[in-house]
């Protein structure tokens, strides 16, 4: 493990007014997405979308790195430059999501542990030599009743140390996310509770299994209340819950936390991860983003409805990307989303 080169790339993918693009759908979970919209999924259209997103002209203003899906990491640009070049020749760190999805949990109805530690010794040195710098597991944890268990935040928390432990040996910066979903009828309360007490378990983990804080981003969800919950929270309550949690759990030596946007609208996205930017005064490390939706849902809906439409779609991810990047900063607000929508379709 070198951990210069391990807090370099951190300290790259959370650096100033950037954020992470996670572009790591799997291919069922991106069919799906193209099947809403009317567009076959096939290796060629996966590739022309994802070819779509990463030629973006001045994305790495906004974006320091991309997490592929195995098939994406393996694809080229239209002229043959494999993906993972062609985004580190335009100033992009390319990352691989390396897990190999949640499933079922034995013994625990309704639960899952995520899976993908077989091999990924092998995968990891063959991701690297590719050129990977950085890597994903997600774990899933769900509110409902009765769960989750102390059982699956144990397994799934000692899982992603595994994982983290096995990335630093390779020099491959591990995302670790666990991600406490948004759907149920929970309250905010709730899910700050089960955050708090999942955060715990994987920092437990991570200090038992040896790994470098300081060569780690943390993904995180952010404080809310369930989807289906009744009382929505006002976007300062969001934000200054977030960021206590974060402050009760996440030591001082991770460089930065990267929300994911686990189904908010984009605007929603922005102003929490605004507010949260805010308010950090006293927060040791860099709060930012590292969305899939809510970079990229305009984007892949205009470029469905007509595939020739790159620039418009193109126009669309770099809206979205430099709201959030204003929002790395605090200056997002309702004005600049509008401000640069207008100049955007101006041109
Ligand atoms: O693992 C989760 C994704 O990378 C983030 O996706 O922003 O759509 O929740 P999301």
């Amino acid at each position: 493990m070198n951990r210069e080169v391990l807090a370099e790339v951190a300290a790259q993918l959370v650096g100033e007014g950037k954020g992470v693009l996670a572009a790591d759908e799997s291919s069922p979970t991106l069919t799906k997405r193209f099947d809403s919209l009317g567009v076959t999924s096939t290796e060629e259209s996966r590739r022309s979308y994802r070819e779509m997103l990463f030629s973006t002209p001045g994305l790495s203003r906004f974006i320091s790195g991309v997490i592929m899906y195995d098939e994406t990491i393996h694809q080229s640009v239209a002229d043959g430059t494999p993906f993972p070049s062609f985004l580190a020749g335009s100033g992009i760190l390319p990352g691989i999501k390396v897990d190999t999805g949640a499933k079922p949990l034995a013994g625990a109805p309704h639960e899952t542990v995520t899976e993908g530690l077989d091999g990924l010794r092998d995968r990891l040195s063959h991701y690297r030599d590719i050129g990977a710098r950085f890597a994903k597991w997600r774990a899933v944890i769900a509110i409902g009743d009765g769960i989750p268990s102390g059982y699956c935040l144990h397994t799934n928390a000692h899982a992603l140390a595994r994982y983290a432990a096995l990335c630093q040996e390779a020099n491959i910066v591990p995302i670790v996310e666990p991600e406490v979903m948004m759907e149920g009828d929970h309250s905010l309360e709730t899910c700050l509770m089960t955050t708090t007490e999942t955060l715990k378990k994987v920092f437990d983990e991570l200090h038992d299994q040896r790994v470098f804080l300081g060569g780690i981003i943390l993904k995180a969800n952010m404080v809310l209340p369930g989807k289906d919950c009744p009382e929505q929270a006002p976007v300062e309550e969001v934000a200054a819950a977030t960021i206590s949690c974060m402050r009760a759990v996440v030591p001082a030596e991770v460089p930065g936390i990267a929300f994911l946007s686990g189904g908010q609208t984009d605007e929603d996205a922005s102003a929490h991860l605004n507010a949260m930017n805010r308010t950090k005064q006293r927060s040791p490390w860099q709060l930012t983003f590292s969305y899939a939706r809510a970079l990229q849902g305009p984007a892949l809906r205009i470029w469905a409805a007509d595939q020739t439409a790159i620039e418009q779609a193109q126009q669309a991810l770099h809206h979205r990307a430099k709201m959030n990047s204003l929002a790395r900063s605090g200056r997002y607000s309702a004005e600049a989303e509008k401000l640069d929508d207008v100049a955007a379709h101006a041109h």
